[in-house]
């Protein structure tokens, strides 16, 4: 999976394409642009239509399949070459079953941990990702739950609708300004991060085990092991892919060196 194989892989296939997840503006955008080519939008009970004749269902989850994945084309036009979705409708080796012709899986995202890549291999289909998108957004939505740790929104917000009251003893947070933020995972999300981090004043550390010696230097923080980031960040925040290298990141239990007033996100 790499972004060559994500450009050229959509041209290399013709035949019918089936879209998952997606909401009816989404479908406005697509159907027409694809005129020409067979398109059926999945709703999320399985149920097929093509564009505009809109479905009574919605998007969402589908009921789930025995391996918990949502089953997939069961209520007709699995005949699908080509099959788009995002990350709630994950593509097992159950769900594969269900679309004999399938040559090519698109997820529109840039996780693909929603993707069984082995059982995809097995049956020869190429399978593709989004190499980046939303990466400021993200880190604008990462910013904003600092912001409300750090300056207690949510405590503060609470306590005036239950009690009327805005008792700032309780709700005293502390700066960013000056405090090192740890950045595990500096790929195009974190580096967005990193960037609104300098502009807070704070310091910057970051952990990827491919650093770009060029980027630290452009934007004014230091690459440093896993270890060392713990030790000394007060704050970490994660832009990893979900996969089993970064799950322990996940857990508590990676995070026992830390200093009790730290804070990860
Ligand atoms: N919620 C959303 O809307 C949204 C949007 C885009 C991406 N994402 C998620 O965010 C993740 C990151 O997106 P991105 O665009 O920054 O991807 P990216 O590939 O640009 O960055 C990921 C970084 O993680 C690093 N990395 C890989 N393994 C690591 C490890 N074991 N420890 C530390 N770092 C490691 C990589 O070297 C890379 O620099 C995606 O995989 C996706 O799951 C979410």
């Amino acid at each position: 999976m790499n972004e060559k194989m994500s450009r050229g892989a959509g041209s290399a296939f013709g035949g019918k394409i089936g879209f998952f997840e997606m909401q009816e503006w989404e479908q406005a955008y697509v159907g027409p642009r694809l005129a020409g080519q067979e398109v059926w939008f999945f709703d999320k009970d399985g149920n097929p239509h093509p564009p505009h004749q809109s479905s009574d269902s919605g998007t969402g989850q589908a009921a789930p399949s025995s391996d918990g994945s949502p089953l997939l084309g069961q209520k007709g036009n699995a005949d699908i070459d080509i099959l788009s979705n995002f990350i709630n409708y994950p593509v097992t080796a159950e769900t594969l079953k269900l679309f004999p012709k399938l040559k090519y899986v698109t997820t529109r995202s840039t996780g693909y941990d929603h993707i069984d890549l082995k059982a995809c291999a097995e049956r020869g289909i190429v399978v593709s990702n989004v190499p980046t998108y939303g990466e400021n957004t993200v880190a604008e939505f990462a910013f904003a739950l600092l912001l409300a740790l750090s300056r207690k929104i949510f405590p503060a917000v609470k306590q005036v609708r239950e009690q009327g009251l805005f008792l700032t003893d309780s709700l005293q947070g502390f700066d960013l300004q000056g405090k090192t933020l740890g950045v595990v995972g500096a790929g195009h999300i974190g580096m967005f991060v990193i960037k609104i981090a300098k502009g807070f004043g704070m310091n910057v550390v970051a952990y990827d085990p491919y650093p770009k010696p060029e980027l630290a230097a452009q934007n004014g923080f230091a690459y440093a092991s896993l270890e060392d980031l713990l030790k000394s960040s007060d704050i970490i925040t994660l832009h990893v892919p979900y996969m089993p290298a970064t799950h322990p990141y996940y857990k508590r239990a990676k995070y026992r060196a830390v200093q009790k007033r730290r804070y990860y996100h």
